[in-house]
């Protein structure tokens, strides 16, 4: 499976986003990221549809939209005609999982399921055939420059193995120390912030220490 580099633009300057993205694109991004929190489902908040429109005229890239915020169903038409590929609900946040990934397809995108650490990779059973990725998040979500939680090769693992053919995604903490160990645990989407935006040589200095881990 070919591994792809998900740059989440948590970490990237604000002041210039447009330009963030173009040099991400340009240093050879497969997606683009974007972290939507709520102050409830999580203690932060970040951005909304009006961020992803700015994102979607930067790039022709997929971008994926990443709901941490209670209640789902009620952003995604919102998030749908800001131009995303791909939307993101978090299992633990809504009580009617199966209408929402539904809805998803019905508004002609991608619907991706996530997992909090301390979800069970079992949660996602149900929902499988309505899903075409799963996110496993490696961090408590909320912020951008965590660790990754030691157990997340595990998990990753245990949920690969219920999932063969579905894109699984890893959301935190992701960088050229961690990158080989999460495809080798079976993930093929590597969501990278701070390793990415962060990096001392820049966006494409973060792409490529990124390419040259996983080799
Ligand atoms: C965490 C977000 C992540 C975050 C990752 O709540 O869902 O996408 O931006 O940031 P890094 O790569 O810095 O851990
Ligand atoms: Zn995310």
């Amino acid at each position: 499976m070919r591994i792809e580099i998900a740059p989440s633009i948590l970490a990237a300057d604000f002041g210039r986003l447009a330009e963030q993205v173009r040099e991400a694109e340009a240093a050879g991004a497969d997606r683009i990221h974007v972290d939507v929190m709520d102050g409830h489902f999580v203690p932060n908040l970040s951005m909304g549809p009006q961020v992803l429109e700015a994102v979607r005229r930067a790039t022709s890239l997929p971008i994926e939209a990443h709901l941490m915020v209670e209640r789902p169903e009620h952003f995604l038409e919102a998030f749908a005609a800001a131009g995303a590929d791909v939307i993101e609900v978090q299992v633990e946040a809504t009580y009617q999982l199966y209408r929402v990934l539904t809805r998803i397809v019905e508004l002609g995108k991608k619907a991706c399921v996530a997992l909090n650490p301390a979800t069970p990779a079992e949660a996602l059973v149900e929902v499988l055939p309505y899903v075409s990725e799963i996110n496993v998040m490696t961090v408590e979500p909320g912020f951008g420059g965590q660790k990754l939680i030691p157990s997340s090769p595990e998990k990753i693992r245990r949920v690969r193995a219920l999932a063969p053919g579905l894109d699984i995604e890893v959301d935190g903490g992701v960088d050229a120390r961690t990158a080989p160990l999460v495809r080798e645990a079976g993930a093929n989407v590597l969501v990278a912030g701070s390793s990415v935006f962060g990096h001392p040589q820049g966006v494409g200095g973060g792409m490529r220490a990124l390419r040259e881990a996983l080799g």
